[in-house]
């Protein structure tokens, strides 16, 4: 399905069109940003002295819940807790995969009681069916563990980033306590460096896990990952769609894609047009509110990954 065929350009000169995208039904995990705010700043892109407005943060967020809904995704809501104004950024809350869901371990004591609540709704409050036929709640993280801001799957590839908030060690108990080896997934880490893309997901976004396809995409800000993981990262994804910084520095990274439609920030312009020239349907949302304090469109998402379909083997 992602053969491209060849077109003729504009210019006479044969060009390659964009392979035809196929979307698969996913299941997110959002909270409602009823006590959003910025009273701390726990990342360069907090700032005290600029004012949320709270009722626009929950229309923001309610239209994206809409976008995903409309889009044909099912969305489960887990209850907002007073004194938690991060909380609406579901993606920390935990990492799940193979239906298998380990609760996140925050850096900063700000967030820290969300742990325990993420794990709660694990627990007891996701209905059934909501990670899977073989859920398993693995309890919170020992390791300091920020979910899916750090963990991003990729098919078979769990990447898992460090630098500043999840740590080493806490890939080294997510590759045991997922069983990723029993479930044929490999983790790569990737170290971060620049603490305005403090975490994986402000700087790369998966756009095809490669579950239809067969090919995975990824799109990624080079200059925020080591040497060594951009290495890394050229050598897993050689066509990776390279974001230009002015796209990543309107969080436009921070994005969830079902295979085709790729919902993000409607100011990441340029990375709307990348998007349409590799096939993908940009979907463009305003969080300007949630912007406010550190994240966007994939921060608002945890993506409750079912047992994992596999990656149709490549001819040599
Ligand atoms: N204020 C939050 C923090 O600094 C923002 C988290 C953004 N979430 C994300 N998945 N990148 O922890």
């Amino acid at each position: 399905a992602a053969a491209p065929t060849a077109v003729a350009a504009a210019d006479g000169a044969p060009a390659l069109a964009a392979p035809e995208r196929t979307a698969t039904p996913r299941r997110f995990l959002m909270c409602p940003p009823t006590y959003f705010d910025v009273v701390y700043a726990i990342n360069p892109w907090m700032d005290l002295s600029v004012p949320v407005d709270n009722a626009l943060a929950v229309a923001q967020w309610e239209a994206l819940r809409a976008a995903y809904e409309a889009h044909g995704h099912t969305v489960d809501v887990v209850t907002p807790e007073p004194g938690l104004p991060d909380m609406v950024y579901a993606a920390n809350g935990g990492v799940v995969v193979g239906g298998r869901a380990l609760a996140a371990r925050f850096t900063f004591p700000e967030r820290q009681a969300e742990g325990p609540a993420y794990e709660a709704w694990f627990d007891a409050a996701a209905p059934a069916g909501a990670l899977g036929e073989h859920a398993v709640n693995l309890g919170q993280a020992a390791e300091q563990n920020e979910g899916q801001g750090d963990f991003l799957l990729v098919g078979d590839l769990l990447l898992a980033g460090t630098g500043f908030r999840t740590s080493r060690a806490a890939h080294v108990e997510a590759v045991r306590r997922l069983e990723l080896a029993a479930q044929g997934v490999t983790l790569v880490t990737l170290e971060l460096v620049d603490p305005r893309y403090y975490h994986l997901d402000t700087a790369l976004a998966v756009l095809d896990d490669g579950s239809v396809s067969g090919e995975r995409t990824v799109a990624y800000l080079p200059e925020a990952f080591s040497p060594q993981s951009q290495e890394t990262l050229r050598a897993l994804f050689p066509d990776a769609l390279l974001a230009a910084p002015e796209d990543a520095a309107v969080l436009g990274l921070n994005a969830v894609s079902d295979g085709r439609h790729v919902f993000l920030t409607d100011r990441a312009t340029g990375m709307h047009a990348r998007l349409r020239e590799r096939g993908f349907e940009p979907v463009g949302v305003d969080l300007s509110e949630i912007f406010k304090g550190g994240g966007s469109v994939k921060c608002c998402t945890l993506e409750l990954h079912p047992a994992r379909t596999p990656v149709p083997e490549k001819e040599a």
